[in-house]
């Protein structure tokens, strides 16, 4: 039976109770709909609704009614219920008769969902946040197992300057602390309670509010009634946060798929994260890495739909926003799935140090070094550059690298050349010339190992 029949002579058209429905969906929050039925019953003892027995007895009933969320969870959607806070009242009332019906007291779905779903997310956030920081682990470690391996750096995907492959994962590891510290933003100012809100214009029991909230974990309790049921700058920010680490785990896959081609050849994925063709059978494809990727696009549309949802409604509580909740949980799900998915790409990955090197000596990686050589024997930057740029067309020319070129030929492009190049021109030389913090330098690649280490360990 509907909660709210009683002004109603005809029942609910078959296909309109399933378009209404949510409970297919909402049933996730069933465990955040028993706890705070059951700090709003202990609310409704110090009113007079309840007394101190009867409450006792609403309190047992809706433990073991979680108890078989917990053992039986698809009992929930095989019920006819419309949505979670129907059901649970429903059991309620299974369980306990009349008194069951007292519950919802000054009470309004609409402050219940609100409540129900910010739970629902506070609990959500702890895991991302120790998914981030597992990922971020990783990252560490595989840095600090390949501080030596030299790889080239790209821009336009063109090789640009040499770094190592401890600078990339620590360049991740700086994008999934920036994740972690909006995911704590964000939890900041979602923790606090809507509930006793009513439908919209404030409950006429006189409640503790705070009290209430702190019962339920949140920091306090929300100002404006018509704001607290009406609210969900929580499930935007939390799914903007997810659009914009997936972008971050995107370009991570995207970065890795190319490292793993035959062209680059930079690492080897583990067999237990890649897939092979049907048709071809020397292929082993990086399917962990582009789901990623590809999963990336359905968190960016959350964004969209959410920002759509919500942008022309009046207040209050419109049922509209019942659509807040599949787009919410698909992408923190999804995020949840690529963390924990791309940790396991990481540590199942083979480094090719070898060919990284070589990599980063082919592709004029060191032309820079060549004008920063000249700046230092006088020689304005824009000028050097210029004279640089004339080197590295004879050197294309002749096949040969900057630093296999003979100084005779290398002195016809300026005299200030000397045999103090070679040294400059070699790899070890261009990373230890990038010393300034936040540089491929070998002393700050371990201080910000050192550092991220100190983080983690702090967590
Ligand atoms: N199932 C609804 C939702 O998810 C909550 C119910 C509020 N319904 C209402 N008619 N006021 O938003």
């Amino acid at each position: 039976m509907a909660l709210w029949g009683g002004r109603f002579s005809q029942v609910s058209d078959q296909r309109f109770k399933s378009f209404n429905d949510s409970l297919c969906f909402d049933y996730r929050l069933a465990e955040q709909d028993i706890i705070s039925s059951l700090a709003w019953s202990r609310a409704l003892v110090t009113v007079g609704v309840l007394s101190e027995y009867e409450q006792k007895q609403v309190e047992d009933a809706l433990n073991i009614i979680l108890e078989e969320v917990h053992t039986t969870p698809d009992a929930i959607l095989t019920s006819a219920a419309e949505d979670i806070h129907s059901w649970v009242e429903q059991r309620l009332i299974e369980k306990v008769g009349d008194l069951g019906k007292k519950l919802h007291t000054g009470r309004s779905r609409n402050d219940q969902v609100a409540t129900d779903l910010k739970l629902w997310c506070k609990a959500q956030v702890t895991e991302l946040l120790s998914a981030i920081r597992k990922l971020q682990q990783a990252l560490v470690l595989t840095a600090e197992a390949n501080q030596d391996v030299v790889m080239p750096g790209y821009t336009h995907l063109q090789r640009a300057q040499p770094i190592t492959f401890a600078h990339w994962n620590l360049a991740y590891y700086e994008m999934l602390s920036r994740d972690e510290s909006r995911l704590m933003d964000t939890l900041t100012r979602l923790d606090v309670s809507p509930l006793g809100t009513g439908a919209l214009a404030g409950t006429a029991y006189a409640i503790d509010r705070d009290r209430l909230a702190g019962w339920l974990g949140f920091a306090g309790a929300t100002r404006n009634s018509l704001d607290s049921v009406s609210d969900r700058d929580h499930v935007i920010e939390l799914i903007s946060d997810a659009a914009i680490g997936m972008v971050h785990l995107s370009r991570f896959s995207e970065d890795l798929i190319f490292f793993n081609t035959g062209e680059a050849g930079f690492i080897e994925l583990s067999d237990s994260v890649t897939s092979g063709s049907s048709l071809m059978p020397q292929k082993k494809n990086p399917d962990a890495l582009e789901l990623i990727r590809g999963k990336c696009g359905r968190v960016q549309g959350a964004l969209t739909s959410i920002m759509m949802t919500l942008k022309g409604l009046p207040l209050a509580y419109n049922k509209d926003m019942q659509e807040d909740k599949e787009g919410l949980f698909d992408a923190l799900d999804t995020w949840l799935d690529c963390l924990h998915i791309a940790t396991l790409v990481l540590d199942g990955m083979q480094l090719k140090a070898t060919i990284c090197r070589e990599a980063a000596q082919q592709g004029y990686a060191n032309a820079t070094e060549l004008a920063d050589y000249l700046v230092a024997k006088g020689i304005p930057f824009r000028e050097a550059h210029h004279i640089v740029g004339k080197v590295v067309v004879e050197a294309i020319r002749i096949g040969l690298p900057l630093e296999a070129i003979p100084l005779v030929q290398l002195q016809a492009f300026s005299t200030v050349i000397d045999l103090d190049v070679y040294p400059v021109l070699a790899l070890s030389s261009c990373l230890a010339q990038r010393h300034a913090k936040g540089g491929v330098a070998p002393e700050q690649i371990a201080q910000a190992i050192l550092e991220a280490k100190q983080s983690l360990r702090s967590k």
